[in-house]
């Protein structure tokens, strides 16, 4: 793939931070990288873009133009990923950040007048003061401690830390407290676990150990698979008659074996694993 690309540059702070996060440029005089080599730096493109948001506190011009050049990915491509999350900012923004999640979760459990407690106290939703603000946020995915805000300090380093059951008084307080990576908030399991399947084992495993995830029994229905082998598992699948949203995670093909394997499709550049576009093109960008 060859991109020329011109405009604007990253601030030195902002070319450390991702070169930090995605190594030094080896080969800035090659203008050109295989599709393979393209491909072997796109999952790259999150971390680049967090590490710049964690840095100043927003995905500038610049920095999403050095991401895009370093990991050789399509300047409208990187927008576009940039663009579809919530936590990352395109216009500059206060360095500390609340982000209160208002979502259906913590609607239920007060997120409302939380906002209208910090709107009284800190000023509008988006609105920022002193380096500070807060903001509206989808799900963060703590629901169970709800409600939740997720507190960013941007900088080197970067601080950053969940607030479970927050309150305005600790959402207020974290943000004054720049020098301090906010309490993450312990994993809270509010039913028996032995009736529990999916979240059985969590705030039990070390979630950066796979050792200790496997000595709790994580992977187990995998090795069973692949024990049993492929045709057994597609037996499995068919008398289990998916439904509902398990289905919907494979799509129907003609032969109505939905998960059947489909034909090896030749993708492009302008597919990414972490593009939030559901479907690869087939064509050239
Ligand atoms: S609904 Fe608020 S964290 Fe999920």
């Amino acid at each position: 793939m060859d991109l020329e690309l011109h405009g604007p540059e990253p601030t030195e702070d902002e070319r450390a931070a991702i070169d930090a996060a995605i190594g030094p440029p080896v080969d800035d005089a090659r203008s050109v990288v295989g599709v393979a080599e393209a491909a072997r730096r796109r999952p790259l493109l999150l971390p680049a873009l967090h590490a710049a948001q964690a840095r100043v506190g927003w995905v500038s011009p610049g920095a999403l133009a050095y991401v895009s050049r370093r990991l050789h990915v399509p300047p409208a491509e990187a927008y576009g990923v940039a663009s579809f999350y919530a936590l990352y900012a395109l216009h500059p923004r206060a360095r500390s950040i609340a982000h209160v999640c208002d979502d259906i979760g913590c609607k239920a459990r007060g997120a409302d007048a939380l906002c209208d407690e910090l709107g009284a106290r800190l000023g509008p939703a988006g609105s920022q003061h002193g380096g500070a603000g807060w903001m509206r946020s989808p799900c963060l995915g703590l629901c169970e401690q709800a409600p939740v805000a997720l507190i960013q300090h941007a900088g080197a380093p970067a601080r950053e830390g969940a607030l479970g059951e927050a309150t305005a008084d600790r959402i207020v307080q974290a943000l004054g407290e720049t020098e301090r990576t906010p309490e993450a908030a312990p994993a809270v399991v509010h039913q028996d676990r032995a009736n529990l399947t999916l979240l059985a084992r969590v705030g039990l495993v070390d979630p950066t150990s796979l050792d200790d995830y496997r000595a709790r029994g994580g992977y187990r229905v995998l090795r069973r698979a692949l024990d049993r082998g492929g045709a057994s598992v597609l037996h499995e699948l068919t008398v289990a008659k998916l439904a509902g949203a398990a289905a919907r995670r494979f799509p129907p093909r003609a032969s109505g074996r939905p998960w059947r394997r489909s034909p090896r499709v030749r993708t492009t550049s302008c597919a990414t694993p972490t593009s939030p576009s559901p479907a690869p093109s087939k064509t050239a960008c």
